[in-house]
């Protein structure tokens, strides 16, 4: 998938970029978002070094390197943060990611960290441009101690990094998903292995069910739109995943 336009208004598109595939990054496929306002762009989560190419290839469709006005890593995975020195060199914008990863990151061959903006803990709002603004939301321990959503407030899309990610099967490549029932079985194991415990999901689960999301667009797989926004923020709500499921050394309830 590459190149879907998500939200289209006369100054505003946000863009599921690219998504990676085999043979781009041996690991899971991952998706790359780019929100373009007027000549501006914000990259979300621009993924490992192996997809940084072509992820260029696609951003230049839209904007040159030089109207970035910021890169958002939702967290500090290596499937996000892999390419980002070579982005470094190839733009001048700012980088956000949660305060508590920011020491971390010099690991990724990162000299100069003057670029990085660390995230507190309950966010930020981050304008852009004029009339360019995107909102930064607290989504701690999903899966990440210091995850951070994206919401823009125009497109009415809420970026979730890891948050309703899907492992499809590599035959499958639909877009969007409208049955969430039909969706459940490429999304349950990961939510119970990789999300931290009900407490992070019900924090989350409540301060999202409160904004107005059109969509939710997650770091893996399909985008979720209509009736399967709510059917996922009810499902998440409820799921016993991380630290709930903990029996023993090594073990975990099924
Ligand atoms: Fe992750
Ligand atoms: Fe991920």
């Amino acid at each position: 998938m590459r190149n879907i336009i998500l939200f289209e208004s006369m100054a505003h598109k946000f863009i599921l970029l690219n998504e990676s595939e085999p043979g781009e990054e041996d690991g899971i496929r991952s998706n790359q978002y780019l929100v373009v306002h007027g000549e501006d762009a914000v990259l979300l989560d621009p993924g490992g070094f192996g997809v940084m190419p072509r992820v260029l290839a696609e951003m230049l469709r839209h904007v040159p390197p030089e109207r970035l006005k910021a890169i958002m890593l939702s967290h500090q995975d290596p499937d996000i943060v892999g390419g980002i020195s070579t982005w470094m060199e190839m733009t001048s914008s700012p980088i956000y990611v949660s305060k508590i990863w920011t020491r971390f990151l010099p690991h990724y061959g990162i000299r100069d960290m003057s670029r990085f903006v660390a995230v507190p803990d309950a966010g930020m709002n981050c304008v852009l441009a004029r009339d360019f603004e995107l909102q930064l939301v607290p989504a701690h321990f999903l899966h990440s101690e210091g995850q951070i959503n994206v919401y823009d407030p125009v497109a009415r899309i809420l970026f979730t990094g890891d948050i309703g990610a899907a492992m499809m099967p590599s035959d499958r490549d639909e877009p969007y998903v409208h049955d969430f029932s039909a969706h459940l079985p490429f999304i349950e194991g990961f939510h119970r292995r990789y999300m931290c415990s009900n407490r992070a999901a019900r924090v989350w689960a409540d301060a999202v069910s409160v904004m107005d999301i059109q969509m939710l667009a997650p770091q893996h797989g399909p985008v979720y739109v209509g009736q399967a926004v709510q059917d996922f923020v009810s499902w998440f709500r409820e799921l016993e995943c991380g630290v709930d499921l903990i029996t023993g050394n090594g073990e975990f309830r099924k």
